[in-house]
């Protein structure tokens, strides 16, 4: 009986494991991938590749890449469409929020404004990862970028809206990343990669105020030099998130609510930056990577993953 059991649950977890298929995108390399942002009105994936610097649409029916080089930038940390101006997008360069125009095909993209510009004081430091939260306001965080980033903690989290002053929402961050909205259960989800965690917050969507943080994944090891780094970060309609490793080859799907883990996505190539659900249907994770350090081949391409029996949220403009 009890082997009988033993090989039903061995099934079931093979189940599990190989429900989902991961095929790469089609000349989506990005020597760092990150930012993905599904666009459902244009039915396009944008995200970007931090240090080239380059904006990269996928677009689903066409089942193609474009890529535009960034006029003029050292460093794009994210980029945001802009509500109601198809050509315009938010994109962290540097320590500033620029306006890049884009049509989504040219392979150049010019800067045509400065949004904001954040810690002037620190010229190491540089915008990571953004996102909009449900009601389309900015939430972006920097990080340091030249030295120690584990040891010197000069970066911020900030939220940004149209007429109102920008508001620190967090200071004593290493590299700010993953960011995620649970609208329904009132909760922002947050990773400050240099603290091996994702922290739960209380989160007032009248107000975009996030409080009461709780660490909710601990991704320490036994052995320090084995500890996972957490990156980029979403969610689903669950209510489950999705945390990429930047060292770990994998994506943990986890229940917030009880800390579980879910799923372990694993992927052929080691630095997994950030993934979002897109698609006509919503349904298919797309995944950003990286090929820092010299890692070889396949890494830096940007994955699509389908069978995973979840949906997500489609990108939401940001309001200007
Ligand atoms: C997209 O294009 C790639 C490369 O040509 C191909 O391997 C893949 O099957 C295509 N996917 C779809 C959904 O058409």
């Amino acid at each position: 009986m009890q082997t009988v059991l033993r090989i039903l649950a061995f099934i079931g977890t093979l189940c599990l494991t190989m429900s989902y298929k991961i095929e790469p995108l089609p000349d989506s390399y990005a020597g760092l991938g990150e930012g993905p942002h599904w666009d459902a009105a244009r039915q396009s994936l944008y995200f970007v590749d931090i240090e080239a610097p380059a904006l990269l649409r996928y677009d689903y029916k066409q089942n193609k890449t474009y890529r535009a080089q960034i006029e003029g930038e050292q460093l794009a940390g994210f980029v945001l469409p802009i509500e109601g101006k198809p050509q315009e997008f938010a994109v962290g360069c540097g320590r500033r929020v620029v306006i890049v125009n884009w049509d989504g095909v040219a392979p150049v993209a010019k800067v045509e404004r400065t949004l904001f510009e954040v810690q002037a004081a620190f010229e190491a430091n540089r915008f990571n990862d953004a996102k909009t939260d449900p009601r389309g306001r900015l939430f972006a965080g920097t990080m340091r970028y030249i030295g120690d980033e584990f040891e010197h903690r000069h970066g911020e989290l900030y939220r940004w809206e149209q007429g109102k002053q920008l508001a620190v929402v967090k200071t004593d961050v290493g590299i700010s990343n993953g960011l995620a909205w649970d609208e329904k259960n009132k909760k922002f989800y947050y990773i400050d990669t240099t603290d091996y965690e994702v922290k739960s917050y209380d989160y007032d969507i009248e107000t975009g105020v996030a409080s009461n943080p709780k660490v909710i994944y601990d991704l320490r090891k036994t052995s320090p030099k084995d500890h996972l780094l957490p990156d980029g970060m979403t969610i689903d309609t669950d209510g489950n998130i999705y945390v990429a490793t930047f060292n770990g080859h994998t994506i943990y799907k986890l229940d917030p609510r009880t800390g579980k883990v879910l799923l372990e996505i694993k992927f052929p190539t080691k630095q997994i930056t950030s993934a979002t659900f897109g698609g006509p249907d919503l349904d298919i994770l797309y995944v950003t990577t990286a090929a820092k350090f010299d890692q070889p081949a396949p890494a830096g391409t940007t994955y699509k993953v389908t069978g995973l029996n979840a949906k997500g949220y489609p990108g939401v403009n940001l309001k200007i």
